[in-house]
């Protein structure tokens, strides 16, 4: 199985590029000056003591900055790596010297250590662990970095019920109340690269009982997800499936489906492709003929990137099987959601790179950049120039 997804990789290199001229045409900010020059004057900015971006305000698009011990902070230094990357596979562009975003990479990642031993963030800490994953692509033997990754997910192990299944969410003042939000798949991805690390197999169990139940319990049979399901820690016994009004609904939704990819890439298990699959189409389907999402407005940059890395994640998976009309489909949908994004979104005179988030509509807000829908901005482009359906 894995000797065919290598094969299939290798055909996709050269189908993809024989067929990108059936593909649509991706949006030109993706790669517009203006991202090396905005994300270079924020990360030379460095606040001290440490302080990270998190969103905007709403009126002249400047960065608010937050205390490391926040779920977001791993997005910048990422975002810098996400650069980096950039560089490699755009040579002779705008964007900009690699060892210098490597070099501002590295010194934004520092900032997170402490957070190794002494965190808020719970079961984020997969989030916080992006930028150090990132360095290992870069130097393997970085023994920072491995000890970061590892302490990352031994701490979001720690937090791992066998009765349940899955690893907690949400602290609780009732602790048989067990609360895990659909957000918490995309925290799995440390624990696989623990795996990696140390060939702690308990990690891949973990991260694979949790994708298992939350497919059960978390996605509906027509491919939409409950946020929040309640279980109880005693019995293991679900309590309740719902929809928590208090946070943001709209960009978790879009990433249950690149999760259910990612976790189908690490084990191959036909499940997950469906059910990526399942989420998929019921998050297409349900865009409004205006291409902006979600259909419940305010509109969210933030949740379409997501979403549109999401799509790309499985249009690969697609490959591994041969699908290669389901491939091109999902592709391009991805393109569609950023380009439409980036045409309502794109804010040239905001320090971040889009506007239009939404961070948290109940407590209203709105319409802000955000450090992570910039992010999966930068990673979508990335990702289409390495498939040759984009150049720099
Ligand atoms: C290793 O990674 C850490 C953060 O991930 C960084 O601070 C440090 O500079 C890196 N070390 C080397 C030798 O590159
Ligand atoms: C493997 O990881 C689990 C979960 O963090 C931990 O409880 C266990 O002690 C680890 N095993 C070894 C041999 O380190
Ligand atoms: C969980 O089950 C136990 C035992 O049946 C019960 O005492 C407890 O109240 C339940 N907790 C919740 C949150 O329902
Ligand atoms: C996008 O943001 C601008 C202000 O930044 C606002 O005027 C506009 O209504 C927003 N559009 C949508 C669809 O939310
Ligand atoms: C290819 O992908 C599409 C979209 O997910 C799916 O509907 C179709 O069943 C897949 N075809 C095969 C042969 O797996
Ligand atoms: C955005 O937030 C504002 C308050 O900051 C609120 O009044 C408004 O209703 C929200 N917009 C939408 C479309 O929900």
């Amino acid at each position: 199985m894995l000797a065919l997804s290598f094969v299939a990789l290798a055909l996709s290199a050269c189908s993809v590029s024989a067929a990108a001229s059936g593909f649509v045409a991706p949006p030109a900010e993706l790669f517009s000056p203006l991202v090396a020059q905005k994300v270079l004057k924020t990360a030379t900015a460095f606040p001290n003591p440490a302080q990270y971006p998190q969103y905007t305000d709403r009126v002249n698009g400047d960065w608010i900055w937050f205390t490391p011990d926040q779920w977001t902070t791993g997005f910048f230094p990422a975002t810098l790596y996400a650069m980096y990357e950039r560089t490699k596979l755009c040579t002779h562009s705008n964007a900009g010297d690699a060892s210098q975003w490597l070099s501002l990479a590295r010194t934004w990642s520092t900032g997170e250590v402490p957070l190794e031993t002494n965190t808020g963030v719970g079961h984020d800490v997969g989030f916080l662990s992006f930028p150090f994953m990132d360095e290992l692509t870069v130097d393997p033997n970085n023994e920072t970095t491995v000890q970061a990754v590892n302490a990352f997910a031994n701490h979001l192990a720690g937090r791992f019920s066998p009765i349940v299944g899955c690893t907690r969410s949400w602290d609780t003042s009732d602790p048989t109340d067990f609360q895990v939000i659909i957000d918490n798949m995309m925290n799995l991805e440390v624990l696989f690269a623990s795996e990696k690390l140390t060939g702690n197999h308990t990690l891949r169990d973990i991260a694979i009982s949790h994708a298992d139940k939350t497919m059960v319990n978390h996605i509906r049979p027509d491919g939409g997800s409950y946020h929040v399901v309640d279980y109880n820690s005693t019995t293991g016994a679900v309590i309740r499936q719902r929809t928590s009004q208090g946070y943001a609904d709209n960009r978790m939704c879009a990433s249950s489906k690149s999760d259910s990819s990612k976790v189908y890439k690490h084990t191959k298990k036909f499940d997950y492709l469906q059910t990526a699959r399942r989420i998929a189409t019921y998050f297409i389907t349900n865009i409004p003929s205006d291409g902006v999402v979600p259909c419940p407005r305010p509109a969210d940059s933030s949740a379409a990137m997501i979403a549109a890395n999401g799509l790309l994640l499985l249009a690969d998976q697609e490959l591994s099987v041969f699908n290669f009309s389901g491939s091109a489909y999902y592709t391009n949908a991805a393109i569609k959601i950023v380009r439409d994004n980036t045409k309502l979104a794109w804010a040239p005179s905001w320090q971040s790179l889009l506007s239009n988030g939404t961070v948290n509509n109940p407590q209203h807000n709105n319409l802000t950049g955000i450090v992570y829908g910039d992010y999966y901005f930068i990673t979508a482009g990335n990702e289409l120039v390495s498939r040759g359906l984009a150049s720099c």
